[in-house]
């Protein structure tokens, strides 16, 4: 279907035109993305605004401050998003809105605003599962499309998923305790680098000596498939109060250690996926990794994961740190590929505080395993 206006570009070569909305965290975020008949992507707009001074005083999101903050400027958002994609809501062919996992009070305040324009405009709705738009945003950076072996690492999630087409997904290893971003973020926490933590971290250990303290890989060679970091937080918290009062080179060396600790501990659940799973998987997917979520902007991360995968014969596709970060372009794209399945959700779609992506049937509203209720966890 084409109803863009003719001027706007790739006119003729376009499929699906779809504004997005991302309200999950602590991030508003909206933007137009353009999916090509052959089947490429074109990011038109990418609006994201950050509410980490709202966040701030308080060390960690605050859900009530969240809500109110998304509701605040959605509307003045997507109404820059379309300015900026050179494009009215007459030009847009679908919506696509977050509908789970994350803080309740977020979500009903996207989903719903998505469902009003749809509703409104007469157009299709997607409710996205957050943690499948960071899995298919390889296909909107470098049309790569599905199966291939994933690494998810977030402020929520840290898991290995073999990602077998749009809806279908296994999660083979997850984290026992806390999400690699969640530790970025308790670590910038505690030596008194603000919030959100690991671009601040990052940038502290640049400066850093990774190998002044000795911190535990968890997990390393372990049979089972699992990511641990609790016992890491608490090696770093007692490395900091072991010093009277870190130095900022002291802090840089905290930073640095911790950051190869994380670094080393992924990269070593991600060689023990390459062997233990590739047999299982799809030939196809047996070769391609991918890496997605907030931790995975992490450079040296990054650096880490290119070594294991050429170590594996995989190819690395790691989205841009822009994209790896919460964004509303995944969640059109996301949008943009369900449509082009003909996948499309009613406008009575649930938000979903939790929602894994297990649970993801074909049509998000028939899936079997979670209730369609709205439950508050
Ligand atoms: O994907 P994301 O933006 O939101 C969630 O879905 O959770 O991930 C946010 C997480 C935060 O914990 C943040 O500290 C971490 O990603 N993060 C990083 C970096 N940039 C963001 N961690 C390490 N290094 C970074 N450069
Ligand atoms: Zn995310």
């Amino acid at each position: 279907m084409t109803t863009c206006p003719p001027d706007t570009p790739d006119a003729a070569d376009r499929d699906w035109m779809v504004l997005g909305i991302e309200t999950s965290c602590d991030e508003t975020a909206a933007a137009v993305v353009c999916r090509r008949r052959d089947g490429t992507g074109l990011i038109l707009s990418n609006m994201v605004r950050s509410q980490i001074a709202e966040h701030a005083l308080y060390g960690g999101v605050v859900p009530e401050i969240a809500a109110r903050a998304h509701l605040e400027v959605l509307d003045h958002l997507i109404e820059a998003a379309l300015r900026e994609g050179g494009i009215g809501l007459e030009g847009i062919d679908g919506i696509a809105a977050t509908a789970g996992p994350g803080l309740i009070g977020g979500l009903l305040v996207g989903l719903t605003m998505g469902k009003a324009i749809a509703a409104a405009r007469r157009l299709p709705f997607a409710a996205i599962n957050h943690l499948e738009a960071h899995a298919l945003t390889v296909g909107l950076t470098e049309a790569l499309r599905p199966p291939y072996l994933m690494l998810l690492v977030s402020g929520g999630h840290t898991q290995l998923i073999a990602v077998h087409a749009v809806g279908g997904y296994d999660t083979l290893a997850t984290t026992l305790d806390d999400a690699a971003g969640e530790v970025f973020d308790k670590t910038a926490k505690l030596l008194g680098l603000g919030f959100p933590g690991g671009p601040e971290v990052e940038r502290r250990a640049l400066q850093g000596d990774a190998a002044r303290f000795a911190f535990p890989r968890p997990m390393l060679g372990r049979e089972e498939p699992h990511f641990s970091f609790s016992g890491l937080k608490t090696a770093v918290r007692h490395a900091a109060a072991s010093l009277a009062r870190p130095s900022e080179d002291d802090i840089a060396d905290l930073c640095a250690s911790f950051q190869a600790a994380v670094a080393e501990a992924i990269a070593d659940r991600v060689a023990h996926a390459m062997a233990a799973f590739s047999h299982t998987l799809p030939a196809e997917a047996a070769k391609r990794f991918v890496a997605a979520g907030g931790v995975a902007a992490n450079a040296s991360i990054r650096r880490k994961l290119m070594t294991v995968a050429e170590a594996h014969s995989y190819t690395l596709h790691v989205p841009p740190p822009k994209l790896c970060t919460d964004n509303a372009a995944m969640i059109a794209w996301a949008g943009a590929e369900r449509f082009a399945l003909g996948l499309t959700s009613g406008l009575d779609a649930p938000a979903r505080p939790r929602w894994p992506l297990n649970a993801l049937a074909a049509d998000p509203n028939k899936s079997k395993s979670e209730p369609k209720i709205m439950k508050v966890t």
